[in-house]
């Protein structure tokens, strides 16, 4: 029996990472009223595809964001409610080493939820360090949607070459990938570039996602080589890149300031002129309604143009997820 439910996509969705790690940082009350409001902005708009994993908010933070995604999704009323597609990535852990277990993360990330997960992805392929694994856990989520659990099946962090492996394995249980996540921005063309994946996807009919489209906050312009850095691992990222990346940033600005958009709109817009549905991450209000100006309209060809040349040129990009396979 296979899952008839159908699975809609939106040209952008929006990224949940922050949020399942925000209690770290404090205020939380605060700052879930702040998510809340950003949630019902971005679905007021129409952007109601919302990534999120079951990694996000571990420890004692217990699954937050999906708990977060859950009670905002419970609450929001208004247009486009009906829309609203959660998709969460179960993570390859190497203690999931049956394909139950990837069917029971499924059913704790849907309690989380309140509700069933609507898109599955595994968050990353195996193949680069126990590839016997990976055929147990996506029998599990192929499981997962033969029972109806889910609309539909994705995969995160995959090149072509494992792409075709697990499209085959899939296929054999009747069950088609309807959507690729890959880390992809201006400053991370390599899945299209150098991996190629654009072309497979079209030519299997999988929906390409990508996630850090904003280059973790690089593209949008409001940091700088003098600083002050954002704290955590972007600090070091940022100070390293900054110096190296500005005739890009500066290439953005002139093709935003001649739109009258922002970089960041500019930047997102690009993803989406590229096929791609963009999940940037927002951490408030005025973020994501900057973000959702990056819809309605688009990049004419010499703007893109001129966006990739300038890419094109740029050394040191973003580095590429570890799981992140060929
Ligand atoms: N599949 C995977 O392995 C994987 C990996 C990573 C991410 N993801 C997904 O992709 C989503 C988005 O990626 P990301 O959060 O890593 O990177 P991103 O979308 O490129 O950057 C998001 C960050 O940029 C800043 N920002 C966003 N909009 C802004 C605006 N309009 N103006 C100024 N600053 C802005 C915010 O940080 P500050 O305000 O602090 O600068 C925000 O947290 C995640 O939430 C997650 O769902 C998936």
């Amino acid at each position: 029996m296979h899952c008839k439910q159908k699975l809609s996509l939106p040209t952008m969705g929006c990224g949940t990472w922050a949020w399942g790690n925000r209690l770290l940082w404090g205020y939380r009350e605060t700052m879930d009223r702040q998510l809340q409001a950003v949630f019902n902005l971005c679905v007021n708009n129409g952007v109601t595809l919302f990534d999120t994993g079951d990694s996000y908010g571990t420890g004692k933070l217990n699954g937050r964001s999906e708990l977060l995604l859950g009670q905002f999704t419970r609450e929001y009323q208004g247009p486009n409610q009906e829309n609203i597609c959660i998709a969460t990535k179960l993570a390859a852990y190497p203690w999931r080493l049956t394909r139950q277990s990837m069917v029971n993360a499924c059913k704790s990330s849907a309690k989380r939820l309140g509700r069933n997960v609507d898109l599955v992805q595994m968050h990353w392929s195996t193949a680069n360090y126990a590839p016997w694994q990976e055929e147990i856990l996506l029998n599990g989520i192929a499981d997962l949607y033969e029972q109806g659990l889910v609309k539909g099946v994705g995969l995160s962090n995959y090149g072509p070459k494992r792409l075709l492996w697990a499209h085959k394995k899939l296929a054999q249980r009747g069950v088609a990938i309807a959507t690729l996540q890959v880390q992809y921005s201006l400053l991370s063309t390599y899945p299209v570039t150098k991996l190629g994946i654009k072309d497979i996807c079209d030519e299997l009919g999988i929906k390409l996602i990508a996630y850090s489209p904003l280059a973790l906050g690089l593209l949008t312009g409001k940091y700088s080589e003098e600083g002050p850095f954002p704290k955590g691992i972007r600090g070091p990222l940022f100070r390293y890149l900054l110096p190296e990346i500005k005739p890009l940033l500066t290439c953005l600005q002139q093709v935003a300031q001649a739109r009258n958009k922002t970089m960041s709109q500019v930047a997102i817009n690009w993803c989406i002129c590229k096929g791609f549905i963009p999940i940037p991450g927002a951490k408030n209000v005025e973020q994501a309604r900057e973000n959702i100006g990056a819809l309605g309209w688009k990049l004419d060809p010499a703007e893109i143009a001129q966006l990739d040349d300038s890419a094109a040129t740029i050394k040191r990009v973003m580095v590429q997820n570890i799981f992140q396979t060929k």
